[in-house]
């Protein structure tokens, strides 16, 4: 039996190799790359100590260098559980939630009507190639060298050209045996409502073929290159063959160059021409509509990070916007999308022609995570100088990221709208506290620091800054004394630095681990260590003095990541509190405890730390006793009226 059209495409869009040949095999960790989909193990067909089975998750196939097995997702099934290509089908549907279509006694003749129909496409694609290359197509191949592609360029892409005449394919194909009605059920001529005869549909244009992933010829598209025809680009209607929210312009090709390099999603076909000659060989573009779902799906089956390049101007940004919103409930963790801002006015062919590769490189280079390019939809242009501004934006923001289905990947999102929320506020930060009473004002608003602290980073109310120096702290401990390095590589791996320079002696230690602090600034550049030694907080740490010892700094710095460790866990504790709150709070109320928090974590945090108490919070992170009593005093209060905890 055969199933209706896309089905075993949509199924196998959603369930991945390397996840069921998971469950037969212990992947070799070592040889295997996962975020790439290349993973290897011992062969599942045949008796083996190495590893010679190799899983290619992005295409979707299997290869034994050994025993030669080879197959895709149903084949492995079928080969492991003994079952019939059917049950494998009805196996694998059942995990992707899916229905198997009812058995279709058509689908067969509906098979074969397709074979057909792909045959008639492909002798229109021949037939525009061949025309492009006659008399009636010199001013087409002035326009195309004109607009840059080569003589190579038109072969690879089999551009054609569509003569300005009423019947020319049509008589064409019917004069070669092929009956009229597949001529127009492959949305190749038009028949008038009148009765008239059958019409080409596409006339003086140039030809775009598209093929399915397999190659078959399923669409044309046809450019206008006068530039007042009614449509500009004219594309197939759906057929039996095309149905335009599954099809990628050059999938097949991409698919088959994808790897390593950036997957980029352009607007139009010239700009997956244009990419494609520049040597951006994984690129695709949707149909002229929006990007679906099940696109997003094909595209991330060949890349986790695919990057959306739209063109730069309004209709682009907002076209990268809905492909935001699109993605987000689709969300697991390792997949995601960037976004290549296109400079005003221009697409990625345009920025070719004018800047070259490099320019496109080093736009692809700079392209924007998903959050960033949500939050540049929310703030570009706007002022947030009040609370209720403010508010209204943390509160679309998380409406955006609740939209992620995934628990885990949503809270790092979360995460990060706290930060981003933060240097909202920071950069506003010392125009608000001029003239200002201390004491006064939102709870969430710092006092402003005392006279004899105001240039110690300690006086900050900025936790990130508190962070920062324990981070210091802790790195330079780790420096200053090599021999303990083994014991903390787990901490350090776990390490969510707070910048660039610590995040590259962080690196640095990890990799040269107990060989000292001339391996480490060797790894890192000097700059960077001499950062983090200028500190006086780090001079003045413990585990720096001349006289501590090696089991002396190793304390102190379980000590550090220990508290360091309760720090985070209470900002996760509090950012939960006020998503669980905010079904009742109004926005501004919640901003303001945002700001709240802030503040508590950050404020008489010395006092705290010499006699800390660890407490678990409702998440299982360690959180000191009076975080721990602040968050359930946030939670429970909710009567903000009264500024709290400064008399
Ligand atoms: P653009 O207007 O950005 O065109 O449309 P383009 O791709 O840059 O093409 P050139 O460089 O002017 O030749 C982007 C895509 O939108 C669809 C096509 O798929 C096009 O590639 N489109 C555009 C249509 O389907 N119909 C139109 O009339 C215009
Ligand atoms: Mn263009």
């Amino acid at each position: 039996m055969s199933f209706p059209s896309g089905f075993l495409d949509d199924l196998t869009s959603r369930i991945s190799l390397s996840q069921v040949v998971g469950r037969k095999v212990t992947w070799d960790a070592r040889r295997s790359k996962q975020s790439k989909g290349d993973m290897w193990a011992p062969c599942p067909f045949h008796q083996e100590k190495t590893a010679s089975f190799h899983v290619d998750d992005r295409k979707g196939v299997y290869y034994c260098f050994g025993c030669h097995a080879k197959g895709n997702v149903f084949r492995f099934v079928q080969d492991t559980e003994n079952v019939s290509f059917m049950e494998a089908v009805e196996i694998l549907a059942r995990e992707a939630g899916m229905q198997v279509p009812k058995p279709d006694p058509e689908a067969q003749q509906k098979a074969d009507r397709r074979t057909q129909l792909a045959e008639v496409m492909e002798q229109a694609v021949q037939h525009y190639r061949l025309k492009l290359r006659a008399g009636a197509g010199t001013a087409a191949r002035d326009y195309l060298s004109g607009r840059g592609l080569s003589e190579s360029a038109l072969t690879r892409w089999e551009i054609g050209f569509a003569p300005n005449e009423r019947q020319n394919l049509f008589t064409f194909l019917t004069g070669k045996g092929v009956g009229a009605d597949l001529v127009i059920d492959a949305g190749l001529a038009v028949s008038p409502d009148d009765g008239g005869k059958p019409y080409d549909r596409f006339r003086d244009r140039i030809i775009f073929p598209i093929r399915d992933p397999r190659g078959v010829a399923v669409a044309l598209a046809g450019r206008a290159m006068d530039p007042n025809a009614y449509a500009k680009y004219l594309n197939s209607p759906e057929t039996e063959l095309f149905d335009k929210g599954r099809c990628l312009y050059n999938h097949g090709p991409a698919r088959k160059a994808s790897g390593e390099a950036p997957l980029i999603v352009a607007e139009g076909y010239m700009d997956v021409i244009a990419l494609s000659e520049a040597g951006f060989e994984t690129t695709v573009a949707p149909m002229g509509t929006a990007v679906t779902e099940q696109q997003l799906r094909l595209i991330w089956q060949m890349h986790d990070e695919p990057v959306i390049a739209l063109d730069g101007d309004e209709a682009g940004f907002r076209a990268a916007v809905r492909v935001a919103e699109l993605s987000l409930p689709l969300l697991e963790a390792g997949k995601s999308l960037r976004f290549c801002m296109m400079p005003e006015g221009m697409d990625p062919d345009d920025l070719i022609r004018s800047g070259g590769t490099a320019a496109m490189r080093s736009q692809v280079e700079e392209s924007l995570p998903l959050l960033q390019l949500l939050w540049r939809r929310e703030t570009e242009g706007r002022s947030f100088d009040s609370p209720e501004r403010r508010a209204t934006l943390d509160s679309n923001m998380r409406a955006a990221v609740g939209r992620i289905r995934d628990p885990s990947l949503r809270r790092h999102y979360n995460d990060e709208i706290f930060h981003l929320m933060r240097s909202l506020s920071d950069a506003r930060r010392p125009a608000r506290r001029r003239g200002r009473v201390p004491g006064a004002g939102w709870p969430g608003e710092a006092a402003g620091p005392m006279a004899a602290t105001k240039t110690s980073a300690l006086a900050s109310a900025d936790t990130r800054a508190h962070e920062h120096l324990k981070e210091a702290v802790i790195l330079a401990s780790l420096v200053t004394h090599p021999g303990i390095v083994p014991r903390f590589v787990a901490e350090l791996e776990q390490l969510d630095t707070t910048r660039p320079e610590h995040e590259a002696v962080r690196k640095a230690l990890l990799a040269v681990e107990d060989s000292g602090r001339e391996a480490v600034e060797e790894n890192c550049g000097s700059q960077a260590l001499e950062k983090l030694f200028r500190s006086r907080h780090v001079q003045i740490a413990p585990a720096m003095q001349p006289d501590a010892g090696e089991e002396f700094a190793a304390l102190a710095v379980t000590k550090e990541f220990e508290n360091l460790v309760a720090k985070r866990g209470a900002h996760k504790d509090i950012q939960e509190a006020m998503q669980d709150i905010k079904g009742d709070a109004d926005e501004s109320l919640t901003y303001r405890l945002s700001e709240a928090a802030q503040t508590l974590t950050g404020s008489d945090r010395e006092a705290a730390e010499d006699e800390t108490e660890y407490e678990f919070g409702p998440n299982g992170a360690r959180m000191n006793r009076k975080e721990r009593g602040d968050l359930d005093a946030l939670i429970e209060g909710l009567d903000y009226e009264k500024p709290r905890g400064r008399t």
